[in-house]
């Protein structure tokens, strides 16, 4: 038995003797929970006292964090080692938003020069836009900005261009394409003019059949609008493949290079942020850098047990691990946080979904959890009764923003309420002897009061984590999501897996590419399954 595994099993049995005492209890018996199990950096509070912990978990999940080698992994990941095993790579998005002065080598070459190189340039390019210094074919201003792109190449600066709306320069439209579905690009366009658009092509691979599907209907629309001769002023390209941006027809000043050291869904930081750097504009997008950085920092530098990100990672741990939950629950009460959730699906169960560990061998114990949410209060209105009455303990991260952009009446009030008490009545529930009262007090009689008191029982004891921070500014944003890749890394590490690669992607794009033919009707179907055949032959008769 490893050191790790000694310590899971005196997680389990140290779950066995503290899960009789109710969330409830836990916060009437010490007046300091909150204090004890709560850290604030600057403005960002992270609270996870709703969650079953006493300070023997922590010091268990710490030793955990320690005997799996967390830090050293974090150093090794910082350093530029090469992390990425099956891939021989660098896992170094932390160098995008490095400090002015950071020397980072990769095979004993310094990145960072590059690094800056390519943040200028797309600087310019962003300014230019902006300023209007760079036109269309026919001497327009851009008005809308068509990012093209799938995956870490789309829902980062999807995700980032509604969470930033305020800071949108005004007249300028972002557009994100990423869906092989013809629909995604067809009412994307409609309503836009050509003489107006610029088309970001933004592929790590610059081979994503989808992303190259879109990026060709694009092109035939521009042509279609504008002729051949447009093409140059009205696309750039974002990719790692020099090489297929240059057959594409980009051309050098056009074309944003990053780096194979930039995991797909960690490149929100690199030339991938374009679409979003034109639209907030670059000092805004630095921030959103800084942001990172100031994260970084800290889970560099934190002890484990004061270390948001960390924190967050050992209790997800012992919610999947030692609890046994299956998924987890983001629900951020900011409504441009929408795609928040989406954004960290792909972080988090890409990264983490793996049933091997680093040296092939299967996982001892369960990783990535089932990552979802909404924004609330939509939420509490659709899914919220499972999470109150239902057989399943979801936990969550309740995300509350106390300063908003707008002041609509005194909705933002109400919005954080809404929050608060999500958090509370999960945490506390109420006990049937409470619904009995309530129901007494309204007058039912005794049998009444039996036959509804168990329909208006909260168990509780559902745990919740609460990030508050002061208002949703491009800072914040930037602080949001390298606490979640932090969280994930430290997951990954205890896991002892491989948090950066995505070989489970790769099958379905070989099927897919195998079928294209067999559903256009080019080839026959002998060497499918028998329903997948079946399902072809319906589809081939509906589609005549
Ligand atoms: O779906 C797998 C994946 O490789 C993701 O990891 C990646 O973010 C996405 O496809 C898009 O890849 P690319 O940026 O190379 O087009």
């Amino acid at each position: 038995m490893t050191s790790t595994d000694v310590l899971f099993e005196r997680l389990a049995e140290h779950r066995r003797e503290t899960e009789a005492m109710s969330l409830r209890m836990l916060f009437e018996n010490d007046q300091q929970r909150f204090a004890r199990f709560s850290v604030t950096l600057d403005d960002l509070l992270f609270d996870y006292s709703k969650t079953h912990v006493t300070p023997e978990t922590i010091e268990l999940l710490a030793a955990l964090a320690r005997a799996a080698d967390v830090e050293s992994r974090r150093d090794a990941m910082f350093a530029g080692e090469k992390i990425n095993v099956t891939e021989d790579r660098a896992v170094l998005h932390t160098a995008l938003r490095a400090g002015a002065d950071a020397v980072i080598r990769v095979d004993g070459e310094d990145v960072m020069p590059d690094v800056r190189a390519e943040r200028t340039k797309a600087a310019r390019f962003a300014d230019g836009v902006r300023s209007g210094a760079l036109l269309g074919a026919t001497g327009e201003r851009f008005t809308d900005v068509v990012n093209i792109g799938i995956g870490g190449s789309d829902l980062g600066p999807a995700m980032a261009a509604l969470a930033l709306a305020p800071y949108v320069q005004k007249g300028l439209r972002g557009h994100f394409v990423s869906n092989v579905d013809g629909a995604h690009i067809n009412d994307t366009l409609r309503g836009l003019d050509p003489t107006r658009t610029l088309f970001l092509v933004a592929s790590k691979t610059f081979t994503t059949q989808e992303t190259m599907a879109n990026a060709g209907a694009a092109r035939r629309w521009l042509v279609g609008g504008l002729g051949e001769a447009a093409v140059g002023a009205h696309f750039a390209a974002i990719s790692t493949n020099v090489q297929a941006v240059e057959a594409f027809g980009m051309s050098a000043e056009r074309m944003f290079r990053f780096w194979d050291w930039v995991g797909g869904r960690y490149s929100i930081w690199s030339a991938i942020g374009l679409s979003l750097m034109i639209l907030i504009g670059p000092k805004n997008y630095e921030a959103f850098l800084e942001g990172a950085r100031e994260i970084d920092e800290h889970f560099r530098t934190a002890p484990l047990e004061e270390n948001i990100p960390a924190l967050m990672g050992l209790i997800g741990i012992w919610h999947r691990n030692v609890c046994g939950y299956d998924t987890h629950a983001v629900l951020p009460y900011d409504q441009r946080l929408a795609r928040f959730p989406a954004y960290l699906q792909q972080l988090d169960m890409e990264s983490n979904g793996k049933s091997v560990t680093l040296d092939g061998a299967p996982v001892k114990r369960k990783t990535g959890p089932i990552v979802w949410g909404e924004p609330g209060t939509n939420g509490q209105h659709a899914f919220y009764q499972l999470l109150h009455q239902g057989t399943n303990v979801v936990p969550a991260d309740i995300l509350l923003g106390a300063v908003p952009h707008e002041h609509v009446g005194d909705q933002h009030a109400m919005l954080l309420a809404n929050g608060l008490a999500q958090g509370e009545a999960f945490m506390a529930g109420r006990t049937t002897e409470e619904a009995s009262d309530i129901l007494r007090s309204a007058g039912k009689s005794e049998d009444e009061i039996a036959a509804l008191s168990p329909h208006k029982t909260f168990p509780g004891g559902r745990p919740t984590c609460t990030l508050a921070y002061r208002t949703l500014d491009p800072r914040t944003l930037g602080r949001l999501i390298a606490l979640y890749e932090h969280k994930v890394f430290t997951q990954g590490a205890i896991w002892g897996i491989n948090s950066f690669d995505q070989w489970g992607v790769e099958l379905g794009k070989e099927l897919a590419n195998r079928l294209i033919p067999i559903v256009k009707g080019e080839a026959g179907a002998e060497s499918l399954d028998a329903s997948t055949r079946g399902l072809v032959a319906h589809l081939q008769k509906l589609r005549g």
